[in-house]
């Protein structure tokens, strides 16, 4: 067979979850609570169709039946991020036996069906009492989280031979402390630049524990949800936003995870509104010799902003959109179904700036997919046919290609997500799997995609 799009020999296929969206188990097998059970119980209200996390896709039951599924569909890598509270019930001390055995039985399970594990160590879920402690707001829980790590290396590392110690750490600030989607859902941005820049620290000291241990061989990362940023036009002022955003949103993780450093420009902006964070001796050298061994990147769309067309008022909380307005650029192409712009090239440009600018770190897709409302809508002969994704994710993966062609260190593509899970806020209300879920049953069919995926990974490619 004759491929067009044919992919380097050994790339990752595969697909990326989180432990609060699929376990469930929430007040089972000895799990401490979260900020997301907590924040559930007090306003129920704010979740989508009142679903809270409790249950989700219950993999803490079913992930033999999963990991069989991934076989199935061509997978040789997954990502699966560990919870925090259920490993460390309060987020200090004693580690949860049932939690240890839970996490090797998941991650012997997939190295015995030749399935790389990718583990991520903190996905948006802050142990309760960590957060009733000021969460990342305070320097003591950077070194709560430092610990975990290291027992997470320890437990696991023997087998596990990639580990991220973040998922998209910029959407709890933005959640968190600026737009009020996250726990503890407060509006301040210097409180936000503290949780941002205590995050990086927890980063780099995790990244050193990994680095200092003698029986470990394999790569530390950190993932993050790259969004580029297009100027409405080549005028100055468009310009300048654009840039502006892109260095809140994008190189505020990405200059300190991958270069060591936080970009000069970035430093004078929050000093010159009096939102620097409290910073300690000894951080700048922790944060240049603990740069990422490899890079996850999270692409679902573009940044599209303009130049602010009126000055905001000085008196109202500070927030990075002071110096740009959001673009809707005529013609652009849409996902109806969530409201997101799709935007194909966005990942070569991605990968192109990391290969220019980031030193080319070895770097892979760590989550891209299409959210789609009310999908049952698609079922003909009891399977979904979602050929919206099919096409989404082969337009991506032709520009991922491209960049490969170039030059650029990428390795691999993981859909967000392997199955429909429970995604915070929105609970079950966009649904990305490759495999449908029925939140009652919990019954797990094959989408469409799944079986397109399975062709692509065998050939590698399409
Ligand atoms: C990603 C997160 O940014 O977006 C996931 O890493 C999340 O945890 C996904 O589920 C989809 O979000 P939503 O709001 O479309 O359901």
């Amino acid at each position: 067979m004759t491929l067009q799009y044919k992919f380097p020999e050994g790339f990752w296929w595969g697909s990326a979850t989180s432990a609060t969206q699929i376990e469930g188990a929430a007040n089972e097998g000895g799990k401490g609570q979260n900020i997301w059970d907590y924040w559930y119980k007090t306003e129920p209200n704010r979740f989508f169709d009142n679903v809270g996390p409790e249950s989700t896709s219950d993999f803490y039951h079913h992930y033999k039946e999963d990991i069989h599924l991934m076989k199935e569909i061509g997978h040789n890598t997954f990502r699966l991020s560990i919870s925090w509270s259920r490993l460390i019930p309060g987020g200090r001390g004693e580690v949860n036996p049932e939690a240890v055995t839970f996490y090797n039985n998941v991650i012997d399970e997939l190295l015995a069906k030749d399935i790389e594990p990718f583990v991520n160590l903190f996905h948006f879920d802050m142990p309760l009492e960590l957060q009733n402690e000021g969460g990342w707001e305070n320097r003591e829980v950077v070194e709560a989280y430092k610990k975990y790590a290291e027992k997470c290396f320890r437990l696991f590392g023997d087998r596990v031979k990639k580990w991220f110690t973040f998922n998209e750490p910029i959407v709890p600030v933005e959640g968190g402390y600026l737009y009020d989607f996250h726990y503890p859902n407060v509006v301040d941005a210097k409180r936000a630049a503290q949780v941002a820049y205590h995050t990086i620290v927890a980063h780099a000291k995790a990244v050193e524990v990994f680095h200092s241990l003698d029986f470990i061989d394999g790569k530390i990362g950190i993932i993050l949800n790259l969004t580029p940023s297009y100027p409405r036009s080549q005028n100055p002022a468009d310009l300048r936003a654009s840039r502006i955003a892109d260095l809140f949103f994008n190189r505020s993780f990405l200059y300190p995870a991958v270069l060591g450093k936080y970009p000069q420009e970035l430093v004078e902006i929050l000093r010159e509104h009096g939102q620097l964070p409290v910073t300690q001796k000894g951080d700048r050298e922790l944060l240049l010799n603990n740069t990422a061994d490899i890079l996850g990147v999270n692409y679902y769309q573009p940044r599209r902003v303009k130049a602010k067309e009126h000055l905001p008022n000085p008196y109202s909380p500070f927030v990075p959109d002071w110096f740009f307005d959001h673009y809707e650029m005529p013609g652009r192409k849409m996902n109806k179904y969530r409201g997101w712009e799709i935007y194909e090239k966005g990942i070569y440009d991605i990968m192109m700036n990391l290969k220019e600018n980031y030193g080319n770190i070895e770097s892979f897709v760590s989550e891209n997919g299409m959210g789609v409302q009310d999908e049952h809508r698609f079922i003909k002969d009891g399977e979904i046919q979602d050929d919206y994704r099919i096409e989404f994710i082969k337009e991506h993966l032709k520009w991922l290609h491209k960049a490969i062609e170039e030059g650029c260190n990428t390795k691999g593509y993981h859909l967000w997500s392997f199955m429909d899970n429970w995604s915070w806020m929105n609970a079950y209300k966009n649904r990305y799997g490759f495999v449908s879920m029925d939140v009652e049953s919990k019954k797990r069919t094959l989408k469409k995609s799944a079986h397109w995926i399975k062709e692509v990974s065998k050939n590698n490619g399409f």
